[in-house]
């Protein structure tokens, strides 16, 4: 299924050779994530602009390799903005998410926010207060709960149903026409981040283009509409975690292509996604420290868990496992080709893989959970038990085609 680079088997290794006890840790290829957005870049049609949702993997790394190449950040916290600000100069970013604090909300605009997603009639009072108290003018936009057709909902919706984000469609006239009388807000347009793990591209296009056949109903509820302009139609593309086949990325972009092109209407398009730009670029690495058996079952026991890549355990699915017999292994136990992987948590739920086609799997051996790049080590629970927390290496390749130079940061520390 998923292809091991040989860079990060090299890491692996020698990790697992440079360290006294049994490995745990994140490598993350860079290239690759440099690659990969890239590409994301190329297949969008012109005007189109990509934000990275930088709540899917803040690390400092992965967003000095983004920056080039992503029109901004999405961020959502005022820890966020200390994010993208000691890590990225001056790069714009956009501000959304539900409970924003008034101090985030200054210090949001202290750093140069270029859109704040005001999410309900209260947070649009408190930010024309807060914006008038720092005498300046800040460009809005509206996030919609629109009422979408039940055929568009998803397992993870965000919108289209009761929940705590965004402005219910219903009271959008009074959001819009509140914004229009806060002197010291400017309104740009709208936003519907709907839902997250995509993975049908059908579903996707019906409804971006169920967006913009609204646009014109939601741009019209203003008076001056002449600034309204920006559709922010967040992210939620998803990430195949069981077979190869991955969402349809290409294809959206061409349906938008012809949809954007015959829409002399159309609103400035921005796309916001996060799992799906930064998840390819991550492994989780675990050391095999006990081959066990268990009422007929074979459980494989290993440096780390779902404290510290809580992603398998969220998503109740079995991560791919990748095999990495290492140099100095115990002998393979015999006629087993079938193991769940588990951590050293206390608990039953710390698996990461049940019934893993694992054959020939020893003590010692490596094993490397790809797709690992985005809400893995930053939505875990690292402090149970207080087991340390792992290192994650970042692996950079030199400007010269020919010699790879690797460079390594402890994530840790990058932003503190
Ligand atoms: C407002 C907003 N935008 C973008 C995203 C990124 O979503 P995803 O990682 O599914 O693309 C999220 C995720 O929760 C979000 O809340």
């Amino acid at each position: 299924m998923t292809n091991l680079p040989q860079a990060v088997a090299a890491k692996a290794r020698t990790l697992a050779a440079a360290a006294g006890d049994p490995v745990s840790a994140f490598i993350y290829d860079l290239p690759a994530l440099r690659r990969h957005v890239q590409w994301m870049k190329s297949c969008l049609p012109s005007g189109v602009e990509l934000y990275y949702a930088i709540k899917a993997n803040s690390e400092a790394p992965i967003l000095q390799a983004l920056e080039p190449f992503v029109d901004g950040f999405e961020i959502s916290s005022g820890g966020e903005i200390a994010r993208v600000r000691q890590c990225s100069g001056t790069h714009n970013f956009v501000f959304s998410g539900p409970g924003k604090l008034n101090s985030d909300l200054e210090q949001a605009m202290l750093n140069g926010v270029e859109m704040i997603h005001v999410e309900s009639l209260d947070e649009i009072r408190r930010l024309d207060k807060i914006a008038a108290r720092m005498g300046r003018r800040q460009p809005v936009l509206v996030r919609i709960n629109p009422s979408l057709p039940p055929q568009l909902a998803t397992k993870l919706s965000m919108a289209g149903a009761p929940t705590p984000f965004g402005i219910d469609e219903s009271e959008l006239p009074a959001a819009v026409a509140l914004v229009e009388q806060c002197v010291h807000l400017e309104l740009h347009g709208f936003h519907v981040h709907a839902m997250s793990h995509q993975l049908d591209v059908a579903r996707h296009i019906q409804l971006l283009d169920w967006y913009l056949d609204k646009w014109p109903q939601w741009k019209a509820l203003a008076r001056n509409g002449e600034r309204v302009r920006c559709l922010n139609a967040g992210g939620g593309m998803g990430v195949n975690y069981l077979q190869p086949a991955q969402f349809d990325w290409p294809q959206l972009c061409r349906h938008l292509a012809q949809r954007l092109a015959a829409d002399t209407h159309a609103p400035r398009l921005r796309f916001e996604p996060g799992r799906f730009v930064s998840a390819f670029c991550g492994y989780y690495l675990m050391q095999v420290l006990d081959l066990k058996h268990s009422h007929g079952k074979g459980f494989a026991v290993c440096r780390g868990g779902t404290h510290q890549f809580r992603l398998p355990a969220a998503q109740a699915h079995d991560h791919p496992v990748l095999h990495l017999p290492a140099a100095t292994s115990a002998a393979a136990a015999a006629g087993e080709t079938e193991w769940t992987v588990v951590g050293q948590l206390c608990t039953p739920k710390d698996v990461l893989a049940r019934d893993a086609a694992l054959p020939g799997l020893a003590i010692g051996d490596l094993l490397l959970l790809p797709l690992a790049g985005a809400y893995g080590f930053n939505i875990s629970h690292a402090d149970f038990l207080c087991h340390p927390r792992p290192d994650q290496v970042f692996l950079d390749q030199a400007e010269s085609e020919t010699t790879l130079q690797w460079s390594e940061t402890h994530a840790a520390h990058a932003c503190s």
